[in-house]
């Protein structure tokens, strides 16, 4: 995490390692940045220019400087083009993002850094405060709990002077304390999506809900497998079986302060790892399934954020989990199960083992609450991961007001969505000789991550619904300085700005 504390000293008088600037590429230099320039590198202009500092946004110079007695770094980094009337806040955050990497590369543990006008984003003081605590320790974290070799680590632990000027100094502190909160809970889920599936298996991952459940004062109930059984979860069930571990079903509440508010239920797809089953995945395909549970993680992290932050809607969140393996016990294609909603499934694949598991979860939402919506993620589809690549979701929802709900969150958030088609008449790929449903979707009709959705749009009745794939955007994101390798921790900024702005 990076610690964050403001101060409206001068920036030379700082005791920081080192000064950053995110800059439009113009040079119209900051009055500070010109006294720095001043003081400890008056040809700093010439030498920008010398150095082309006018690359792509993120790009940055580090310039080894002394004042005095006291040597310091200066950081100088791209934040937009000349041409630029209105800096997207994107840009702002993949700035910071490659500051934080170059600190850490450099062990540098302290920064002291301008906080830009917030005018340049077109946005309010607090948000883009909010915005830095986010993004400052999104980029500070790595998953090297396993790592043993010192050089090899980098420090997590930063700390940032965030230089301002007393305007709106307590809008400033407001949204440093709301990003805080949030990006607590967002690297938590990183950590838990990044552990390896021998240390974070259902019964792990359901404790840590419980956690999370006492330590801010949700309600929590959680059934094992025995109980899964007895309540004819036919699809966690069937899933379950072949593995070692038992499974759990886990529900979260969040009352809102006022008893007429809106309820709105989130479901996450929860597979610790994924196998394949029987239908078993090629090597290659099985490295990171150690991610299927990253749509369950972001789900219950999203709970202890807004367990926080108190929005006015009641919110229940539930998280199947279960492992995915294949076993003499295990389910076998050909089988058919029957859900929690009653209707029955033929599972050609054990493999599409997410929409099983997801059909119990949204037939149980449905069945014990008044929803007013209900949106799942489960990184369902590998198809999805191929059509859009790692840096949209899918989003399937015949209602348009909760996809304007959902792009509005995305916009605010930076978990960014892509709406698919949904039309009905990808329906006829999930057709059945001998069941309701079939389990994977036609040859002829393709669209894996489309049919997929449909799977489950049959477990929800009337419920506006809205489904997020996070297959190909939950892990391994290249090239945006704040994410890095592994877990991103997609869908818990989204879900929070989604519960914080419900309409
Ligand atoms: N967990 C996978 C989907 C996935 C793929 C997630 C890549 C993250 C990265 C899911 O359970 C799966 O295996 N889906 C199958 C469905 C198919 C058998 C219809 C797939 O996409 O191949
Ligand atoms: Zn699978
Ligand atoms: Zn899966």
């Amino acid at each position: 995490m990076v610690r964050i504390q403001l101060s409206d000293k001068a920036i030379l008088s700082t005791k920081a390692q080192s000064i950053a600037y995110l800059l439009r590429q113009d040079f119209s230099m900051p009055h500070s940045l010109l006294e720095v320039a001043q003081t400890a590198f008056p040809a700093l202009t010439t030498y920008m220019k010398q150095m082309h500092f006018t690359g792509k946004v993120g790009d940055a110079l580090a310039i080894p400087l002394a004042h005095g007695e006291t040597i310091f770094t200066l950081f100088l980094i791209v934040l937009g083009k000349e041409s630029d009337k209105k800096i997207e806040i994107e840009s702002y955050r993949r700035a910071l993002g490659s500051l934080i990497k170059m600190m850490q590369q450099r062990k540098m543990d302290s920064v002291a850094l301008r906080l830009p006008n917030h005018q340049f984003f077109d946005v309010d003081a607090a948000y883009l405060a909010e915005q830095t605590a986010i993004v400052a320790s999104m980029a500070s974290y790595r998953f090297d709990d396993f790592i043993t070799n010192k050089d090899r680590k980098v420090n997590q632990n930063l700390s940032m002077e965030l230089i301002i000027d007393n305007a709106q100094q307590k809008e400033i502190e407001q949204g440093l304390k709301r990003g805080t909160i949030i990006v607590e809970s967002l690297n938590k889920v990183r950590h838990w999506i990044d552990l390896p599936a021998k240390y974070l298996t259902p019964l792990e991952l359901a404790e840590k809900a419980t956690q999370i459940a006492d330590r801010f004062g949700l309600r929590a109930t959680i059934f094992n497998e025995q109980e899964v059984n007895a309540m004819g979860m036919g699809g966690l069930s069937a899933v379950s079986v072949g593995s070692e571990v038992d499974c759990r079903f886990v529900i979260l509440e969040y009352q809102a302060p006022e008893k007429s508010a809106p309820t709105v239920a989130f479901v996450g797809k929860g597979i610790t790892f994924d196998s394949g089953g029987l239908s078993i995945k090629p090597a290659a395909a099985m490295e990171t399934m150690k991610e299927d549970m990253s749509g369950a993680a972001a789900v219950n992290g999203a709970m202890e954020v807004l367990a926080q932050l108190n929005p006015n809607i009641n919110i229940v969140a539930i998280t199947p989990l279960s492992e995915n393996m294949p076993s003499g016990k295990a389910t076998k294609p050909g089988d058919i199960i029957r859900f929690y909603n009653g209707k029955t499934a033929e599972v050609k694949n054990t493999d599409a083992e997410g929409r099983l598991i997801l059909a119990d979860a949204l037939s149980y939402a449905v069945k014990h609450y008044k929803l007013d919506a209900i949106v799942d993620l489960a990184t369902l589809t590998g198809a999805c991961a191929y059509a859009l690549g790692p840096y949209f979701s899918g989003m399937m929802s015949q209602h348009d007001g909760l996809v304007q709900q959902l792009e509005a969150a995305s916009k605010r958030s930076g978990d960014r969505v892509w709406r698919l088609p949904f039309d009905n008449d990808y329906k006829a790929a999930i057709k059945s000789e001998v069941a309701d449903i079939c389990n994977i979707g036609s040859q002829t009709i393709k669209a894996g991550a489309i049919t997929a959705g449909f799977f489950l749009q049959n477990f929800v009745d009337e419920v506006p619904f809205a489904h997020l794939d996070i297959a190909g955007v939950a892990y391994d994101v290249p090239n945006i300085s704040y994410l890095g390798v592994g877990a991103t921790g997609y869908g818990l900024r989204l879900l929070v700005e989604l519960a914080m702005n419900w309409k």
